[in-house]
């Protein structure tokens, strides 16, 4: 039987940041993950983090090689009837974003936590969790064949979309919010120069493309695809094919192709449950809400939701007050819901979701309107920047 005081379920983003905050005042946490080490750390997802979410990781001590490596990106364009338009976000809020890979500041992530020591069980299955409305719940799971048991204070659901901890509420405790969207994104990574220096999100009548990066070597690219494709049908060839035809010509031209190292299909949702406490359980990151990747929220919502919930845990620990922790639903959810409607808004404004043209004309009146607006671009970049923190 382990003991700690903190059992946290998903060793992602979400999870081993805030086990390495929690760390850092002082409190224990067993980290319990479903897949193995280099699994976790070789997945390739979100690109672009926000000052907030660079603030919190310098907070967590993990900002030396991010400070060295990330891109610092003053803006970005979007592309539309032929044309490009640049949103100056440092302009419009004085604020700019960093591009930074998630595969990255999962790998800070787990060298930091491994070298203060951690427990961190990956490879773990059957996990499963009991007396949530107790107060010494228990983890339960199974590694290398051998049933283990955590016993403690609070248990933090960080474990994704697809996790139990979300699963483990009863149906009637919870509420559920989604959207599906009809398409996905098929995105590649390429060891190429990216097309520009900053990332073009494109509205095009064949449907989304982005032209993202990871270094000024490797680039991150999508296009928006059905839902019924199959990767094995998009070749290199096609997929730069399709890329190049969904963008400006001048742009078009500039994309330099290559192998790519990655290729994968991703549907596109927005999701969201009400609370995210239940009694000693806490949902955390993508286990508790998903917005489609446009507005590169995703992440930067996981980082903002430990922010909340390790400040609280800190406070528990250090005066026995349950205020903050009963707070987390309330704080998390009222940022969450505005990036779910940023997130929804930028797609709907950027992908092609049927072959409507009164639809599309509204789409690029929109767009239009946006890149001629400094009222409407400074909502656009505030949103895209990351809104201010209560
Ligand atoms: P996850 O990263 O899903 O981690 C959950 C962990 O829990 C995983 O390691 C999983 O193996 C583990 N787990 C699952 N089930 C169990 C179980 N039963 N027991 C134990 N462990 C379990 N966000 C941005 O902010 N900016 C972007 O630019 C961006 N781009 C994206 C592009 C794409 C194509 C995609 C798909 C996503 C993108 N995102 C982006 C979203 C971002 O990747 C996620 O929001 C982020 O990974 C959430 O982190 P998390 O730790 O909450 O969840
Ligand atoms: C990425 O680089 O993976 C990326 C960038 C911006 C987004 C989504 C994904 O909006």
């Amino acid at each position: 039987m382990l003991r700690t005081q903190v059992a946290i379920i998903g060793a992602g983003p979400s999870g081993l940041l805030l086990s390495q905050l929690l760390h850092l005042h002082g409190i224990d946490s067993i980290l319990v993950e479903r897949h193995s080490r280099e699994y976790v750390a070789a997945r390739i997802r979100a690109g672009v983090l926000e000052q907030g979410t660079v603030d919190l990781l310098l907070e967590a001590n993990l900002g030396e090689r991010m400070l060295k490596e990330r891109l610092v990106h003053d803006g970005f364009s979007l592309a539309f009837s032929g044309r490009t338009e640049r949103v100056d976000l440092k302009g419009l809020t004085q604020k700019a974003v960093s591009v930074y890979g998630q595969t990255e500041v999962t790998k800070d992530l787990i060298e930091a936590r491994v070298a203060a020591g951690a427990k961190i069980c990956f490879t773990a299955s059957e996990v499963a969790i009991e007396g949530i409305d107790d107060h010494h719940p228990t983890v339960r799971f199974t590694q290398e064949g051998r049933t283990q048991e955590i016993t403690c204070d609070f248990v933090a659901g960080c474990d994704g979309y697809h996790g139990i901890c979300r699963q483990s509420v009863p149906k009637d405790a919870i509420r559920t919010f989604e959207r599906l969207y009809p398409f996905g994104w098929l995105g590649i990574l390429a060891d190429v120069p990216p097309v520009a220096h900053e990332l073009i999100y494109s509205n095009h009548a064949r449907g989304f493309a982005l032209c993202s990066m990871r270094s000024s070597t490797r680039s991150r690219y999508y296009v928006q695809c059905g839902l019924d494709e199959k990767l094995e049908a998009w070749t290199d060839s096609r997929f730069w094919d399709e890329l190049r035809s969904r963008l400006p010509d001048e742009i078009a031209d500039a994309v330099v192709t290559g192998p790519s190292i990655e290729k994968s299909i991703a549907p596109l949702r927005s999701f969201v449950v009400e609370p995210l406490k239940f009694g000693q359980l806490f949902l955390v990151g993508d286990a508790a809400h998903i917005v489609p990747p446009t507005g590169a929220k995703g992440l930067n919502l996981a980082a903002a939701d430990v922010r909340v919930l390790y400040r609280a845990i800190v406070e528990y620990y250090r005066t026995g007050s349950t205020e903050s922790l009963n707070l987390y639903s309330e704080k998390s959810l009222r940022r969450t819901w505005k990036a779910v409607r940023f997130s929804w808004w930028f797609t709907s404004i950027s992908h092609k979701f049927s072959d409507d043209p009164f639809a599309n004309r509204l789409q690029l009146a929109e767009l239009d309107y946006l890149s001629g607006s400094t009222a409407a671009l400074t909502s656009l970049a505030e949103n895209y920047v990351g809104l201010p923190f209560e």
